[in-house]
């Protein structure tokens, strides 16, 4: 049997928070070590252009981030660890994805109709104010991104559904003119991955500025948990663990046993300062081995690049054969190798 290809990006900017961790890398991690599938994670450098200018920036991005996986323990035996720039052919292929994409499919994108919309709330006279053509056009090369390794499955958060269509009206365009070259892919949700809260209680999420970064240093955890916003009630009042951002978060992390107790401790009347306290401590045991991992490896970034270097190897030994094939396809000669 032919292996499934799952495969998803992770933009490089900024730190990777609680909620990233929970409902996106570490689904993905643990699928990295499943012999069933074939993995590819990128770090998607090329859309990091798009919202950062700074080459600091970018660059040490991405070494946090690959950081951030590799120590978290990631399969790289199984997965295909790479970043999105060692593979130009993902370059060459978003052209040619370019030249066969409506215009008017990027105009619906929503991305780019957020910043026209704000753009006319706020009463410009030009609705396309700050639109680049890198982020007009980036579901694009999203598409290109998935469409290189013939992906199967995308897990996505539900904000990129959009994009996984458009990369599948992009595919079937393109594999309509010149042959069947695209698998068709399908956008993934983990049902069970959990969504936090972050500390003003809204959904953790960078724009809301409400964030508890995931290899923030013992003490700096320990601040932000006790931040996180609670309600009034005294310690020996009830409590009621649903919709409560402190369970919410502890409920991610702990098993089954921990938090039938600690729902009992709510019902009890559990002060806002033990609950905080126990959170704290609980977290920071289950991240503190790979917050030690991941300082280490940014201690040694030449071996972060080693991997980097050995993943971008294995992408392109799928890469340029198969942009060779797609060359030919379109009519442009096979490039000497
Ligand atoms: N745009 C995605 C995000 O912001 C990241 C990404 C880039 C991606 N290329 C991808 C995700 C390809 C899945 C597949 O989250």
């Amino acid at each position: 049997m032919n292996k499934a290809t799952v495969l998803t990006g992770i933009t490089t900017t900024g730190a990777p928070h609680l909620g990233n961790y929970v409902g996106a890398i570490r689904p993905a991690i643990l699928a990295s070590k499943d012999a069933q599938v074939s993995p590819f994670y990128f770090l998607a450098d090329y859309h990091a252009l798009i919202k950062c200018q700074e080459p600091e920036r970018v660059r040490q991005s991405s070494l946090e981030i690959a950081a951030t996986w590799l120590a978290l323990g990631l399969d790289t035996a199984n997965a295909v660890f790479y970043r999105q720039s060692d593979v130009p052919e993902i370059m060459e292929l978003t052209w040619m994805l370019t030249c066969v994409t409506a215009k008017g499919l990027m105009n619906r994108a929503h991305a780019y109709k957020a910043v026209v919309a704000e753009n006319e709330q706020g009463g410009e006279n030009d609705p396309d104010k700050g639109v680049t053509m890198g982020l007009f056009s980036y579901p694009v090369l999203m598409a290109a991104d998935i469409l290189m390794f013939n992906a199967h499955k995308v897990p996505v958060g539900k904000d990129q559904i959009q994009h996984i269509e458009m990369a599948r009206d992009i595919a079937g365009r393109f594999n309509h003119i010149y042959g069947e070259h695209f698998v068709i892919p399908e956008a993934v949700l983990d049902e069970n991955a959990a969504t936090l809260a972050g500390l003003d209680g809204r959904k953790m999420s960078k724009s809301y500025n409400n964030t508890i970064p995931l290899f923030e240093p013992e003490k700096k955890l320990k601040k932000l948990i006790n931040k996180i916003k609670t309600n009034s009630l005294e310690p020996g009042e009830p409590k009621d663990p649903d919709g409560c951002t402190l369970f919410g978060i502890y409920r991610a992390f702990a098993g089954p046993a921990e938090v039938a107790e600690i729902r009992q401790r709510y019902a009890e009347g559990i002060a806002w300062g033990e609950m905080k306290s126990i959170l704290f401590e609980y977290i920071n045991d289950h991240i503190a081995p790979a917050r030690e991992r991941y300082q280490a490896l940014l201690q040694a970034p030449d071996h972060i690049e080693e991997q980097l270097q050995e993943g971008a190897k294995k992408a392109r030994a799928v890469s340029i054969p198969f942009m060779q094939q797609l060359r030919a396809a379109v009519g442009i000669s096979k490039i000497a190798l």
